[in-house]
């Protein structure tokens, strides 16, 4: 397995790990925070490598749709890492109030999970496209 499909299985696992301990619903506002912050630390690094990875392979191969999915891709990448620091910010204040944390700040996280999901979907389809179409 390569440096970035393990990567990959890594940031999957943690994004189920944080489904499940949604599903727990006894979840408190700081087990919740504990695993974003550790997701965002992963999740930061898995972005870096892949727009590494992007970048690194920019020559006449790429054609421009292959050009607007991978841009669309890394303004995915900044949505969801602003969208995992406001959820800590709401995580961090609501756990000083409540032991649980509130059914917005849980479905901010399902919608972020699920999106993740989306978006590694839609990187799976472009290396498949790379790959198998040569484009
Ligand atoms: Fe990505
Ligand atoms: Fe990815």
């Amino acid at each position: 397995m390569s440096e970035i499909e393990k990567d990959h299985v890594a940031v999957r696992d943690m994004a189920w790990r944080i489904h499940d301990e949604l599903s727990r619903e006894r979840a408190t506002a700081e087990d919740l925070a504990g695993l974003l912050e550790a997701f965002r630390n992963r999740i930061e690094a898995h972005f870096g490598l892949e727009e590494r990875r992007w970048s690194g392979s920019q020559d006449s191969i790429r054609d421009r749709t292959t050009e607007n999915w991978v841009r669309a891709l890394v303004h995915e990448h900044r949505d969801i890492e602003r969208r995992i620091g406001e959820i800590l910010s709401r995580l961090n204040a609501e756990k000083e109030a409540r032991r649980t944390p509130s059914a917005p700040v849980v479905s901010a996280i399902r919608r972020l999970v699920d999106d993740l999901c989306t978006h590694e979907l839609s990187e799976t389809k472009l290396f498949q496209r790379l790959v198998f179409e040569g484009a």
